[in-house]
């Protein structure tokens, strides 16, 4: 399931996230990259100082907050983010993610999350694009938008024709390991909701809350 999140930072936040990034420090990102995904990364992150942990905490904070982010995603942990850039020239080419990444022990990257921090009329190129089975799909949001995909997928970003990409990339490990079932509880909460806004706690609806908390003991580790 990919999931698009609309408006997960408001525009003052933006502006915000923008005048802090203007005038910070990047760094090359293969230092944060796998060994074989270092050989077709190719773009900056932003450096780590306190003033970067601010700015991350800041992102993770509006991630908190989107009530479609946790239905979709389900966080126990929402972790190694990095905020990065990519200027004229600069792609990073077909990878998978890393499962297991190195935090206070290790997390499992079930699901990876790009949310968009400039406009796409800042640049050409620097699509997004995620691999189906036997399709590709290129993804460009909104400032402010996120989209979330599974880590099990390989994807790339097409290289920056001109202007520049900023975005904050991260990665969570969610309550709920499998795919297929995180995606049957978060249909099953949007029926749950549409169903109370149209008739109320009916006993339709509490037989619906019913199943899906069983299915969060069931599921949840
Ligand atoms: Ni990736």
């Amino acid at each position: 399931m990919i999931v698009c999140i609309p408006d997960l930072l408001t525009g003052k936040e933006l502006d915000y996230l923008e005048k802090a990034l203007s005038v910070a420090d990047f760094a090359d990102g293969r230092l944060t990259a796998g060994w074989h995904a270092k050989l077709v990364k190719q773009n900056q992150q932003l450096s780590k100082t306190p003033d970067t942990e601010a700015l991350k905490d800041f992102v993770r904070k509006a991630l908190k907050r989107n009530p479609l982010f946790q239905a979709v995603a389900r966080p126990r942990a929402i972790h190694s983010l990095l905020i990065s850039r990519y200027q004229e020239g600069m792609s990073y080419g077909r990878h998978v993610d890393n499962a297991l990444m190195k935090s206070s022990g290790f997390l499992r990257s079930d699901l990876s999350f790009t949310i968009f921090l400039n406009s796409p009329d800042a640049y050409e190129g620097g699509e997004l694009v995620i691999e189906g089975a036997d399709s590709e799909t290129p993804y460009k949001l909104a400032a402010g938008s996120a989209i979330v995909y599974p880590s099990t997928s390989l994807h790339r970003v097409d290289p920056v024709v001109s202007g520049e990409r900023l975005v904050a990339v991260g990665w969570v490990q969610s309550l709920v390991r499998q795919a297929e079932r995180r995606e049957i509880l978060f249909d099953l909460v949007t029926a749950q909701r549409s169903l109370f806004a149209k008739e109320g706690k009916t006993d339709e609806f509490d037989l619906l809350s019913k199943s899906i908390a069983n299915l969060l003991r069931m599921w949840a580790e």
